[in-house]
């Protein structure tokens, strides 16, 4: 079943292009075959009821764990695509501490395994609360997930499935990369019918999309080896850093619980910027730093908050698309990612981070689709 695979997670990672696709062209009428940019002008097919994405004020997203760090990639499209306030809260906590009820809001549950019993509760306390308050307060709820027969479907009519299949890993990746491709989705949808994005930036942002599964594919290719000998180095490592901002200030928090909850290493993530205002005080030679830094709106702020990290002697990791001599003056490794539109990179960002996770803790000899004390489906609050 793992196919020549030494565990299911490497396995699930290498299945990722093709989960993109296949995700993508469940919900995109475009044509796949040809070189040239979408056909129609308004591709996006959902699937969802009209009235549910309808005269919208804000959006509230409710999640646990790798999917909480989905939520969060998707309230940067959707503030920065669709012009739409949206919070994303752990499941956890909302469901003892809901916000105040607003009009006209969608309620997002984000769960792989859709049985999460905190997302499910939050979602069915936002559905107990909301009714009977009046038309505007009334609930409008949907599910992503890749498991459309889960529980989940039957508390939440509306459900964009993410086409990831069954992931067994305990680590959630492929799943991961697909619930932010709904995202995507979601969001240009939503931005094409609140009229926040140009049609030639919608049809940028559409083509992009299309071009990431051979991108994930190069990436898989270029960094498998590369990667698997760098860590070599941090067998014995105790704490890692993590920092990225904007866009990528998620997939920080996502390679930091990759690499705590499979090889044990302690990992904490911080956007940037935060740095100065304590965690610099932990980092010297024996902390290592994995800095995210992909051109765009905060390129020059992350590569100068990555130099103050290796002025503290901190051995220091890039992802970025900077070629080898430039790159050189910033990092001491880099793992090397194609260069696209800043919207996109953290699909391609993920890649490196969950092979660097998995590549420690098989050489620490850990049981990676297993690690101890997790479970898959975390079916008990
Ligand atoms: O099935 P869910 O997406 O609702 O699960 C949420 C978390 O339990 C899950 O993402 C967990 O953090 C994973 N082990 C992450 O790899």
């Amino acid at each position: 079943e793992k196919q020549g695979f030494k565990h299911f997670m490497l396995k699930e990672i290498y299945e990722q292009p093709g989960v993109v696709r296949s995700c993508l062209e469940s919900y995109l009428e475009i044509n796949w075959t040809s070189q040239e940019t979408s056909s129609s002008p308004y591709p996006i097919r959902l699937g969802l009821e009209e009235s549910l994405l309808e005269n919208l004020e804000q959006v509230q997203i409710v999640a646990c764990g790798t999917s909480w760090h989905a939520g969060l990639v998707g309230k940067y499209l959707l503030e920065q695509v669709a012009q739409l306030p949206t919070q994303v809260h752990y499941a956890s906590e909302f469901r003892y501490a809901p916000t105040p009820l607003m009009p006209h809001t969608l309620t997002i549950g984000v769960t792989q395994s859709g049985e999460t019993a905190d997302t499910l509760a939050a979602l069915e306390m936002e559905k107990q609360r909301r009714n009977g308050v009046g038309e505007k307060f009334q609930a409008r709820l949907l599910g992503i997930t890749n498991r459309p027969e889960s529980s989940l479907s039957r508390l939440v009519p509306n459900i964009i499935d993410t086409h990831a299949g069954i992931e067994i890993g305990v680590a959630a990746t492929k799943t991961f990369v697909a619930q932010v491709i709904a995202f995507y989705l979601l969001a240009l949808d939503l931005a094409h019918r609140r009229q926040t994005l140009s049609r030639d930036r919608l049809g940028v942002l559409i083509e992009g999309l299309r071009q990431l599964p051979a991108q994930i594919e190069q990436v898989l290719e270029s960094q498998e080896r590369y990667v698997e000998a760098l860590a070599h180095e941090f067998v014995e490592t105790h704490d890692f850093i993590y920092i990225g901002r904007g866009i990528n200030f998620p997939i920080a928090l996502e390679g930091a619980l990759k690499l705590k909850e499979i090889s044990y290493i302690h990992a904490e993530a911080y956007p940037a910027g935060e740095m100065k205002h304590g965690p610099i005080a932990l980092l010297d030679a024996k902390v290592p730093v994995v800095a995210i830094a992909m051109p765009g709106t905060v390129f020059d702020k992350v590569l100068s908050n990555a130099q103050e990290a290796r002025a503290r002697d901190s051995q220091l990791i890039g992802v970025t698309p900077l070629d080898e001599e430039e790159a050189r003056h910033t990092f001491d490794v880099v793992l090397p990612v194609p260069e696209v539109d800043e919207l996109l990179s953290p699909i391609l960002t993920t890649v490196p981070l969950q092979l660097l996770a998995y590549h420690i803790a098989a050489l620490r000899g850990l049981d990676v689709d297993q690690p101890r004390n997790l479970a898959k489906s975390v079916t008990v609050e």
